[in-house]
């Protein structure tokens, strides 16, 4: 559990659980709960009358990572990059194309709507946006209520009880149960999706950018919530955000995505103190110096200046050798393997940043030279006050730290806006319940060649 993972001022009491709905028997703290290996997801692309395959999407392409019974898995990258794909792979919302799930040593890959039934209590979701994803036509109650009804599972006092009792733990007026969504804000909106996701005492929740459709002030009191669940109840968590200020919070280990592909996988403090992909590097150069001290100080933005490319036809070798700036002849030709190359922190990639030979030994690709720019921040402050780090925030040091905090919630406004398409088919899933997900993916799994992705 990461030391960040502090209970602030928004703290909520959680009472004690009721015996309720199904009992569940947890696996040891840091026993392998989730297992992945070699997990895809291709989209057919079909055109013309006949409707045939002439290419595929692919948004998935060969995962391989665990989960550990109470840790906190963060997952980011890129908009496009898979990552709500792969969270709809793990909890069995969408069938892969090829690979293997395995959920406490039992493989899950391609069981059927009766076999995942009883898993379906174990794995849950919480969705990105909090307005689509509650049916607008059912109370509270019934939202809540509706996976006891979907499993058979009469809890301990009634389902109204223990509805109510969920409502408190989410730090919700369990007098509300009659109220329809519409009459709740956005936080408490997530709120009630939360409620939902942990009505069956679930042993892992997949939530897929729980906070990006929150304001920024509501965003702090969900995530200390999903903390404060946690330790209560010990749950495992895997966590989609863009955020990397969010996901350094609640992460106790961080998977990188790149384009259908985990780069680097590696412990909180590892990966934000040496990042070894150059990808993650250059996101990390994004994110904001959290230490008051040493804002407006000397540091460097990497901006990737390519586009992502189409995960339809994928870059050779490296996925990233078209955006990477010490990309070599051997990058184009040979997928590096994501290996590990320090303790708890794997890496793909053949010239590592903060490695011993970094530096490429071949020549750098010339069009590679152009694709970064570098950016200074906070340079004229670093030199015209040396003591910045020991002076209070001069004000064009704080003017560089808000320009970077708004550049980053302009992101973070844009990405939620960009995963509002998948959203819209995930919001059909959770409307109905953690059990009424059960179908699969069915026409979703299909897409016209006159995709834009
Ligand atoms: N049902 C589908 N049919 C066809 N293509 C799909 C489908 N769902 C996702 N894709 C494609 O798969 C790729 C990965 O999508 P995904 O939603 O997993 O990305 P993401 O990383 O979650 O992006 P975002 O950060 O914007 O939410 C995208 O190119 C997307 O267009
Ligand atoms: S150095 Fe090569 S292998 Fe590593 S990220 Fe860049 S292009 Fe990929
Ligand atoms: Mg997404």
């Amino acid at each position: 559990m990461s030391e960040d993972k502090g209970v602030t001022d928004n703290d909520v009491a959680i009472p004690a659980q009721s015996k309720g709905a199904a009992p569940t028997e947890d696996a040891a703290p840091g026993e392998v709960l989730l297992k992945v290996s070699g997990l895809q997801k291709h989209f057919p692309i079909r055109s013309g009358l006949l409707k045939r395959q002439t290419g595929s999407v692919k948004a998935v392409d060969g995962l391989d990572f665990d989960v550990r019974s109470g840790e906190t898995l963060g997952v980011v990258g890129e908009s496009g990059c898979g990552k709500s794909t792969m969270g709809r792979l793990i909890t069995r919302l969408l069938e892969p194309t090829g690979g293997t799930v395995e959920f406490e040593g039992r493989d899950i890959t391609h069981l059927g709507v009766r076999g995942m039934r009883p898993m379906r209590r174990d794995v849950q979701m919480i969705f990105q946006d909090p307005y689509s994803s509650l049916n607008p036509r059912h109370t509270v109650g019934g939202i809540i209520s509706a996976p006891f009804k979907l499993q058979g599972v009469e809890p301990e006092g009634g389902v109204k009880k223990e509805v109510q009792r969920l409502l408190e733990v989410v730090g919700l007026n369990p007098e509300h149960y009659n109220r329809y969504p519409h009459e709740f804000s956005g936080g408490q909106r997530q709120r009630i999706g939360i409620a939902r996701a942990l009505a069956l005492k679930p042993k892992l929740v997949v939530a897929d950018e729980p906070v990006s459709a929150l304001d920024v002030s509501i965003q702090a009191q969900v995530v200390n919530l999903l903390d404060d669940l946690q330790q209560e109840l010990g749950l495992t968590y895997v966590i989609i955000a863009h955020d990397l200020s969010v996901i350094r919070h609640v992460s106790d280990r961080i998977a990188v995505m790149y384009l259908g592909k985990i780069v680097e996988l590696a412990d909180r403090k590892s990966l934000y103190a040496a990042p070894m992909h150059p990808y993650t590097k250059a996101l990390m150069s994004a994110v904001p110096v959290p230490d008051p001290k040493r804002r407006g100080m000397k540091s460097e933005r990497i901006l990737l200046k390519g586009d992502v490319p189409s995960p339809i036809s994928p870059p050779s070798g490296c996925r990233f050798h078209t955006r990477c700036w010490k990309a070599t002849e051997v990058c184009k030709t040979q997928e590096p393997a994501l290996v590990e190359l320090k303790p708890g922190q794997q890496v793909a990639c053949h010239h590592p940043e903060n490695a011993p030979d970094q530096a490429p030994g071949e020549e750098v690709l010339p069009e590679a030279r152009e694709s970064i720019e570098v950016v200074t921040i906070g340079e004229a402050v670093a030199e015209e006050s040396p003591a910045a780090s020991e002076a209070p925030e001069e004000p064009a040091a704080a003017e560089a730290a808000e320009a970077a905090e708004a550049a980053e919630a302009a992101e973070a406004a844009e990405a939620s806006q960009a995963s509002e398409t998948s959203e819209a088919s995930e919001a059909s899933d959770a409307s109905s319940g953690a059990a009424g997900a059960e179908g699969e993916s069915g026409p979703d799994d299909t897409v016209q060649e006159s995709t834009d992705k």
